[in-house]
């Protein structure tokens, strides 16, 4: 029986097919690396925050550690995109009500700690004084939540929250899976309005393991599913916006954790058949599977799981189907964890964050849509309205909306205060990555501008995105110098680094070490941000106008104009037309 659909239910449906296409809050990209598959020894996370279309506050802001009087309630806010990130009077100075700012109105409390750790924070929790680091990635999932107080909403934590109670409380990856999990269960659990983005996952290292979380709401959406599994030490892991945990021994408790709810609701709803002897699959149960096959999500996952997976790995390069895209229905294409055939350093890994899939088939510096210049950003928002085309454009690693990422190296070699995170302002590949201690105690003014409203000469943040977008005037011709400088700076963070561990071994009492750990980290991120800026300025001299100017003496001056290849794509070589008629019209 066919029958005439409603006009309006046509519409919703249309919106909401739409919807989930878009990039929401916080697409990211998450990274983790076993202590024996990292090059130092260091368990590793890694995440490019990826904002959405909403602006977001720039700051990086340390909490400080605090004790709390008995009886204390912790306020529990709902995320907000944009400058201020919170108001709030509970988070230390950087928090504080400042020019007239009102307090957040918290959505609820949970009991406080008694005392409660210090920490870095941005959208979601870094990296705290024990070194426990977090990286996020939002997931689709099969059940959606609303916070309290929207539309018959029931929950009240969502992921940036959970990821900065875990700061404020835990010192292990494996603590702070139970205590987010925990909360979660207890107090309800909301992420995004739409199924693509319903979910959430982390990645958490501390000194010694590794591990991956997960968190959906129950169907009610009053509490919350979630699991984790321990990533092998001499393996890594990539998350891209879609759950990775699969097939879990429920029996091994050292490698697993599981909400009590987990399999009954699967069960209940009819998503997972305890009858025969299956093994429980995460992603296939609670994953998100739209309902028609959607060739732009699974690859938009699967493309950067492949990518990273084969960057590291070259037996996987060798046997992965880079066009399978992930979703639950074929998940099995896609391992959870892999070893890396080198065991992975730092700057490796600076180099995956910056990745447009250089030299693969997917290259987004090559081809007509990159321009004449080779441009591999690629804007969305042309999925919006009336005029929206069917299609879609890779997604990369590095993208144009990402507003920070960073490298955290817990390390048990060395005292907590001197974890490192490696922390780069914009676009990954466009940036140096700063030294940032887990002891430290500020980081400049430059590294505290908040809003992407206002361009500020005093804001690193702007410095690397000033640069990140005049390199689209020309990016083959710019993108050398820009790589130069960036090669030049990164080396010598590096080098601070290793300066910094060494300087400090020799202080024996903490407080003198945390105060001369800050002060030479403050010092190459005043001196960072004021390179950049000069980068950026001989930058806009040297490629004004499509010209490279590079002195004042005749010479000093080329016009490189245009490839051929693009020359001929749009036309150049149709001139004059074969009307003479027409060319009067150019002539005056
Ligand atoms: C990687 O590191 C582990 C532990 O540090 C070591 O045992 C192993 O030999 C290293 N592997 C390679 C390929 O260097
Ligand atoms: C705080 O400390 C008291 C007394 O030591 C203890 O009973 C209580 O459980 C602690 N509360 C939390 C949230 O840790
Ligand atoms: C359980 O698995 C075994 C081995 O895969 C299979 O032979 C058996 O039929 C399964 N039992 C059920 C009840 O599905
Ligand atoms: C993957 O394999 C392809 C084809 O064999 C090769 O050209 C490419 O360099 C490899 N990539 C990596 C990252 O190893």
């Amino acid at each position: 029986m066919t029958r005439k659909p409603l006009p309006l239910l046509l519409l919703a449906v249309t919106v909401f097919a739409l919807g989930t296409l878009l990039p929401c809050h916080a697409k990211c990209t998450a990274i983790g690396v076993g202590k024996a598959a990292s090059a130092d020894g260091t368990v590793i996370v890694s995440h490019t925050d990826d904002a959405g279309n909403d602006a977001s506050d720039l700051r990086l802001v340390r909490v400080p550690s605090s004790n709390w009087p008995r009886g204390s309630l912790r306020p529990v806010y709902r995320t907000r995109d944009g400058f201020p990130r919170i108001v709030s009077p509970s988070r230390g100075k950087g928090y504080l009500p400042r020019n007239g700012q009102r307090e957040y109105e918290p959505l609820g409390y949970i009991e406080q700690a008694n005392h409660t750790y210090a920490y870095w924070d941005q959208d979601y929790g870094v990296m705290n004084e024990y070194q426990l680091s977090i990286a996020e990635s939002t997931c689709g999932a099969r059940t959606l939540a609303r916070p309290l107080g929207e539309d018959g909403g029931k929950a009240l934590l969502d992921i940036a929250e959970l990821s900065k109670i875990a700061m404020e409380r835990c010192k292990t990856a494996r603590q702070a899976v139970q205590v987010m999990g925990d909360l979660g269960s207890e107090h309800g659990f909301y992420a995004e309005a739409v199924f693509a983005d319903s979910g959430e996952a982390l990645i958490l290292a501390d000194r010694e393991e590794l591990w991956v979380f997960h968190i959906l709401p129950t169907p009610d959406g009053a509490s919350a599913i979630w699991a984790a599994q321990r990533v092998p030490d001499d393996q890594a892991v990539v998350i891209a916006n879609d759950f990775i945990i699969q097939e879990m021994d429920l029996e091994d408790r050292e490698n697993f954790m599981h909400s009590a709810n987990m399999v009954s609701i699967a069960v209940d709803e009819g998503w997972f058949d305890d009858s025969g002897n299956e093994t429980f699959n995460f992603f296939k149960t609670f994953g998100y599977e739209p309902k028609e096959f959607d060739p732009v999500l699974g690859l938009y996952s699967g493309r950067r799981m492949w990518r990273f997976n084969s960057l590291v790995n070259s037996e996987y390069n060798k046997s992965a189907d880079p066009y399978i895209g992930y979703t639950p229905s074929q998940c099995e294409h896609y391992p959870f964890s892999l070893k890396p055939d080198r065991n992975i350093s730092v700057e490796t890994l600076f180099k995956v964050l910056g990745d447009h899939y250089e030299g693969t088939e997917f290259d987004l510096t090559v081809g007509l849509a990159a321009g004449p210049f080779g441009n591999p950003n690629r804007f969305e928002g042309h999925t919006k309205g009336t005029k929206a085309l069917k299609g879609g454009f890779e997604r990369p690693i590095s993208i144009y909306r990402g507003t920070y990422s960073f490298i955290a190296q817990a390390s048990a070699s060395h005292p907590d205060y001197l974890g490192v995170t490696w922390y780069g302002q914009d676009q990954p590949a466009g940036t140096v990555w700063a030294p940032i201690y887990a002891g430290q105690e500020s980081v400049p003014e430059s590294f505290l501008w908040p809003k992407q409203s206002e361009f500020s000469l005093d804001s690193a943040w702007w410095a690397f995105n000033f640069v990140n977008n005049w390199i689209q005037l020309g990016y083959s011709k710019m993108v050398g110098d820009v790589n130069d400088a960036r090669a030049e700076l990164q080396a010598e963070a590096m080098e601070l680094h290793a300066l910094v561990v060494k300087a400090v071994a020799w202080i024996p009492i903490k407080s003198v070490a945390v105060a001369v750990l800050t002060r030479m980290s403050n010092k190459f991120i005043d001196k960072l941000t004021k390179s950049w800026w000069q980068v950026a300025f001989k930058l806009v001299a040297k490629y004004s106008n499509g010209l490279v100017t590079t002195g004042e003496d005749p010479g000093e001056r080329t016009g490189p104009g245009y490839p051929n290849w693009w020359l001929k794509a749009v036309g150049y070589t149709n001139w004059p037309p074969a009307d003479p008629g027409k060319i009067s019209s150019y002539i005056h």
